[in-house]
C-alpha cells in the first residue's frame, strides 16, 4: 500500500514537471516538510526560499526576540516622569496634547532610562501627537490611564493619517494596562463603506509605530480606532503581547494590528474583535510569528491585500500558530489584487480553531476592494509554499476551503495537513473549491477539492 502510494506520487510529481499548470492538482505525501523542499522534491526548482531549513531559520530568528525583551527598563535604574507634572489635566475635556509633547521631549532627551507614566484614573484628551526619536535612552511609556482621541476632524488637517505616532525610536516599551480610545464613531459615519454616497477618504490610524527598532507593546486595550488600530510600519524586532483590540463588527476598515515592511515580529496572546482584519500582514513583512490570537468578530487573519499598486511586493516567513477565530468572515486568508508582482511565500497556518467562520481557509487572487470592477490581468503576486496544518472547526458557509489562484501563475506548494472543517448549520461536509492550486494532502483532510 505504502509502495503503491509512493509510486503514485512519483508519477504525479513527474506529471507536475511535465505539465506545470494543472488546475487544482493533488498528490498524496507523508512528510509535510518534504513538500517544502528537500532532496528529491519537485519543488526544488521553484525557488530559493522554500526549503524547510529556511523555514526553521526564520523561526529561530523570531524566537531570538526573547533576548531583547530582557532589555526592558527596570524601575530601579530608571527615572520616572508623570504627564501630570507637565501640565496634563486628565479630565477628559482639556486638550492635553501640549503636556504630552513636553513630557515626551523630557523623556526622550533624558540621559537615563525613563518610565513615562500616564497614571490610572485619569482620562487624557489628545489631538494628533508625534513621539519622535531618536532618543538618548530607553523609554517605557506606561499607559495606565485612558487616552482619548479628539473627535474634531479639523485637528487632523496637518496629518490626516495618524493620531498617535511613535517614530524612529529604539528600545521603547509601551505598556501599562490602560486604554487608548480612538473615538472612531464620528469617522465611521463619514465612511463611504457606511454611506456609499460619500467620497472614500481614509481616517487616521490610532497608533502607528514607524521606523522603530526593539519595540515592545504589551498589556494595553486599544479600542474604537478611527481606522486601523495599530500600524507597525518599517520597523524591526517587535514584540506585541497581551493586547486587546475592540471595535464594533460594522466599523469600517478598523484593522486590529496591521504590519507593513517590518522584519522580525512576534505577536502573542492577544484578543481582537473588530470590523476588518484582526491581523493584516502587508507587503514587506518578513519573519513574523503570531500565536495565541483570538479573533472575532472581524475579517480574520489576512496576508495582504498585496499587489494593489502594481509594485513588487514581498511577504515571507509568516507563521500563525495557535489561533481561535469566531464568527469572522474569513479564517486565514491570503488576498492579492489582479496585477502586481512579487511573492507571498513560506507561510504556515497551524493549530487553528474555526468557529462559524464564513471562509475558513481562503486564497483569493482576484481580490478587488473598490467601487469599479478590477480588470483581469496577466501579472500577479505569486503564492508559494503555504502549509495549513491542524485546522479544525466549523464553517458558516458551505465552502470551507477556497483556493482561488491566478490562472497565469498557479499557487505552488500548497499543503493541507490534518484539516477537519464541518458546516456550522448543516450536517453535510462543506465544499472545497480550488482553482489553479498545486496542492498536496497529508494526514486526514476534509473537505478536499473535487
Ligand atoms: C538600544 O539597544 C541597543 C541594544 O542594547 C543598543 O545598542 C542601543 O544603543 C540602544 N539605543 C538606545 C537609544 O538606547
Ligand atoms: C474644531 O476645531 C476648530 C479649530 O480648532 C474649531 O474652530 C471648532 O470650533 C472645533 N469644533 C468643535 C465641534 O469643537
Ligand atoms: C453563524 O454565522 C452566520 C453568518 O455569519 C450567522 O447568521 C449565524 O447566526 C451564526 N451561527 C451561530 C450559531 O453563531
Ligand atoms: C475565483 O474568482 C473568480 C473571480 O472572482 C470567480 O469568477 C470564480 O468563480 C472563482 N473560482 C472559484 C473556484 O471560487
Amino acid at each position: 500500500m505504502a509502495l503503491q502510494k509512493h509510486v503514485l506520487s512519483l508519477f504525479l510529481m513527474l506529471f507536475i514537471i511535465v505539465i506545470p499548470y494543472v488546475p487544482c492538482y493533488v498528490t498524496s505525501q507523508e512528510d509535510p516538510l518534504k513538500i517544502h523542499g528537500g532532496g528529491d522534491s519537485p519543488f526544488n526548482n521553484i525557488d530559493d526560499g522554500g526549503t524547510p531549513k529556511k523555514l526553521i531559520q526564520q523561526s529561530t530568528q523570531v524566537l531570538s526576540l526573547n533576548r531583547f525583551v530582557k532589555l526592558g527598563v527596570t524601575s530601579s535604574s530608571a527615572s520616572k516622569l508623570n504627564v501630570n507634572d507637565f501640565g496634563a489635566k486628565g479630565d477628559g475635556k482639556t486638550d492635553d496634547t501640549e503636556a504630552f509633547n513636553k513630557a515626551w521631549q523630557a523623556a526622550c532627551s533624558s540621559g537615563r532610562d525613563v518610565i513615562l507614566v500616564v497614571p490610572s484614573n485619569y482620562d487624557y484628551l489628545l489631538k494628533p501627537v508625534r513621539f519622535s526619536g531618536p532618543c538618548n535612552s530607553r523609554i517605557t511609556f506606561q499607559i495606565s490611564g485612558t487616552i482619548e482621541a479628539s473627535e474634531n476632524s479639523s485637528d487632523y488637517t496637518e496629518d490626516p493619517q495618524h493620531w498617535l505616532m511613535f517614530e524612529s525610536v529604539q528600545n521603547v516599551t509601551v505598556q501599562g494596562g490602560g486604554t487608548i480610545n480612538g473615538n472612531g464613531d464620528t469617522w465611521w459615519r463619514k465612511s463611504c463603506k457606511k454611506n456609499p454616497s460619500l467620497p472614500c477618504k481614509s481616517a487616521p490610524t490610532a497608533v502607528t509605530f514607524y521606523r522603530c527598532e526593539n519595540l515592545i507593546v504589551e498589556n494595553l486595550v486599544i479600542k474604537n480606532a478611527q481606522q486601523i488600530h495599530v500600524n507597525i510600519q518599517e520597523s524591526s524586532k517587535v514584540k506585541v503581547s497581551g493586547v486587546t483590540v475592540s471595535a464594533p463588527e460594522d466599523s469600517p476598515n478598523t484593522d486590529g494590528i496591521h504590519i507593513t515592511n517590518t522584519k522580525i515580529i512576534q505577536i502573542s496572546n492577544s484578543v481582537i474583535a473588530t470590523g476588518d482584519d484582526c491581523l493584516s500582514i502587508e507587503s514587506g513583512t518578513q519573519n513574523l510569528l503570531a500565536s495565541d490570537i483570538a479573533c472575532g468578530p472581524g475579517h480574520g487573519i489576512s496576508i495582504g491585500s498585496l499587489g494593489e499598486t502594481g509594485t513588487e511586493e514581498l511577504v515571507s516567513g509568516i507563521t500563525v500558530n495557535g489561533a481561535h477565530l469566531s464568527g469572522t468572515t474569513n479564517g486565514v486568508r491570503i488576498k492579492t489584487w489582479p496585477g502586481g508582482s512579487g511573492s507571498a511565500s513560506n507561510i504556515k497556518f497551524q493549530n487553528i480553531v474555526m468557529e462559524n467562520v464564513t471562509n475558513p481557509i481562503i486564497i483569493d487572487q482576484n481580490y478587488c476592494d473598490q467601487k469599479t470592477p478590477c480588470k483581469q490581468q496577466k501579472s500577479t503576486v505569486k503564492i508559494r509554499n503555504v502549509l495549513y496544518e491542524n485546522i479544525k472547526g466549523t464553517s458558516a458557509s458551505d465552502v470551507a476551503v477556497s483556493l482561488n489562484c491566478s490562472q497565469s501563475f498557479p499557487c505552488q506548494g500548497i499543503v493541507l495537513h490534518n484539516i477537519d472543517l464541518r458546516q456550522e448549520q448543516e450536517a453535510q461536509i462543506p465544499k472545497a473549491l480550488c482553482q489553479s492550486a498545486l496542492l498536496s494532502y497529508v494526514g486526514s483532510v476534509s473537505p478536499r477539492c473535487p
